[in-house]
């Protein structure tokens, strides 16, 4: 009989209103507390109006409705739900350091560690704490020892469960996960009721045969190595897109032919503009600096070398822009369709179109931007947080549009940056009519037929494919 009957989680971000509401949805006898500092977050995730949470999820309300106010709870009472709590997961952000040792590359903690010390301070009471934010490798022992050397003598228990929900799917996944992966200290006993709490808990409604227990050290470097090899897989293709341009081979063409190998799978290869995101640069640049901090300076130049190639593809692209626009941009209208780092999320961590408008930018391009679910304050930040130039310039020279044909009246060009399905079945006869003669299109993500547009009128560069008409 499992003992747990509430548990709470620090971190309402993206990772942790999604995962708790589903927990809670899927197991209405256990009492969820989802708590964060952020106040306005807490009053976005109790809003009557669902359309308002804070995290755009295809699914998300359902699952809100169904558990809100019943036994899942939003709130910003930290120390409350610490006390109350049987089992605590932290779901705080690791953005990358920006500073001193490590700066660009290795985790920052601070949030993980001020997380870990408020625990330790408001325990009373045995608990277990369950790593969900992705951390380094060996970050569980830094978490064991804040908790046992500040707390109130009471005993932790740390697991690693790392999340592997992709955004824009979360729910999907959640509910029926690939596997869930439950890293503890398999070595004591005590270790092994814990890492069972939890593999109860997602027993019900995961098959226990999905459910994966490791050591610690195992789970948490899983993490990073699935990010690892899914950010590979997108440099790989992206890489071989650069090449088909110029051979005249079809980037989709040979996408399909070697995903027909069951050794290689169709998955996760779509050639694009580089992929975004809060995870995949961050975990690689992660392993790289843990790579490098053990000496193993080879691996960590190999896995190096999957980020370099995302940056160089975000580069590539905004420079063919310059470049087929006769060579400057200097005042014309540019539209983006898109700004997320990928369809069905308001999420713009990474997004390539970030980089792809900052380098146009530089080349003082006027961007106009449509996004169904992005508001222009977040683009903004976005761009100001570079520090490439002031506020006000990133204001003056970047519009943020109500719809797509407010972005495309009178551009030059229209650059399709992310592969929302609204994209498809636009109107592109009205689209090119409006905009400045010729017409270029750039498609970054190839979900539009190149053929028909081009029939249209426009001038079509597409990503991996020939254009060498
Ligand atoms: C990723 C992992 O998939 C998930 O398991 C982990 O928990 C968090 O990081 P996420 O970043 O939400 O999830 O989205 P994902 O679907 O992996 O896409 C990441 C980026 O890669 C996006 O910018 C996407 O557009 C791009 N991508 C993905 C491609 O360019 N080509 C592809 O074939 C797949
Ligand atoms: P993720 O994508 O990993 O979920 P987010 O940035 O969306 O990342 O969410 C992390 C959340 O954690 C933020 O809402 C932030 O306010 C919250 N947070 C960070 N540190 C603490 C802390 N010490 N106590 C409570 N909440 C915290």
């Amino acid at each position: 009989m499992s003992r747990i009957k509430t548990i709470c989680c620090i971190g309402a971000g993206y990772v942790g209103g999604p995962t708790m509401a589903v927990i809670a949805a899927q197991c209405p006898h256990i009492k969820v507390l989802v708590v964060d500092m952020n106040e306005d977050r807490i009053r976005a995730w109790n809003e009557e109006d669902l359309s308002k949470l804070p995290v755009y999820e295809p699914g998300l309300d359902n699952v809100v409705t169904q558990a809100r106010g019943r036994n899942l709870f939003f709130s910003t009472d930290i120390d409350g739900a610490i006390d109350e709590a049987d089992m605590i997961f932290t779901a705080v952000n690791t953005p990358t350091k920006t500073y001193g040792e490590g700066a660009g590359m290795a985790a920052d903690l601070k949030y993980v560690e001020l997380c870990a010390r408020q625990i330790a301070k408001v325990a009373k009471n045995d608990k277990i704490v369950v790593e969900k934010s992705t951390l380094p490798v060996r970050t569980a022992e830094a978490l064991k020892s804040i908790l046992t050397n500040t707390g109130n003598g009471v005993k932790f228990q740390i697991l690693s469960n790392p999340e592997f929900l992709a955004e824009g799917t979360a729910i999907e996944d959640l509910d029926a996960p690939d596997r869930v992966l439950v890293g503890g200290d398999i070595s004591t006993i005590e270790g092994r009721e814990a890492v069972q709490e939890l593999v109860d808990i997602y027993a019900h409604w995961v098959p226990r045969e999905k459910i994966v227990t490791t050591n610690l050290w195992s789970s948490e470097l899983s993490k990073l190595t699935a990010n690892a090899f899914l950010a590979q897989r997108i440099s790989s293709i992206n890489a071989m897109s650069e090449i088909c341009e110029v051979t005249g081979a079809d980037v989709e063409e040979v996408g399909k032919a070697i995903g027909k190998d069951s050794r290689i799978g169709g998955k996760f290869l779509k050639a694009s503009v580089g992929f975004g995101g809060s995870c995949f640069q961050k975990d690689i640049l992660n392993l790289v600096y843990i790579a490098k901090s053990y000496g193993l300076s080879e691996v960590a130049e190999y896995w190096h070398q999957v980020v370099k190639m995302n940056d160089y593809q975000k580069r590539r692209f905004a420079r063919n822009i310059v470049k087929t626009l006769y060579n400057t941009v200097n005042d014309k209208k540019i539209a983006f369709l898109g700004w997320a780092f990928k369809k069905d999320t308001n999420d713009t961590r990474e997004s390539a179109a970030i980089y792809v408008a900052d380098l146009l930018l530089n080349e003082h391009a006027q961007i106009s931007v449509y996004d169904p679910k992005v508001p222009a304050e977040k683009m903004y930040t976005d761009l100001d947080y570079l520090n490439t130039r002031t506020e006000k310039e990133n204001r003056a020279l970047l519009h943020c549009a109500d719809s797509v044909y407010d972005a495309v009246k009178d551009a030059h060009a229209v650059v399709l940056l992310t592969e929302w399905d609204e994209f498809r079945e636009l109107d592109w006869n009205k689209v090119y009519g409006s905009m400045m003669k010729p017409a270029f299109l750039f498609e970054g993500r190839n979900i539009l037929d190149k053929e028909a547009l081009t029939q249209i009128g426009f001038v079509c560069y597409f990503l991996g494919k020939s254009n060498l008409v």
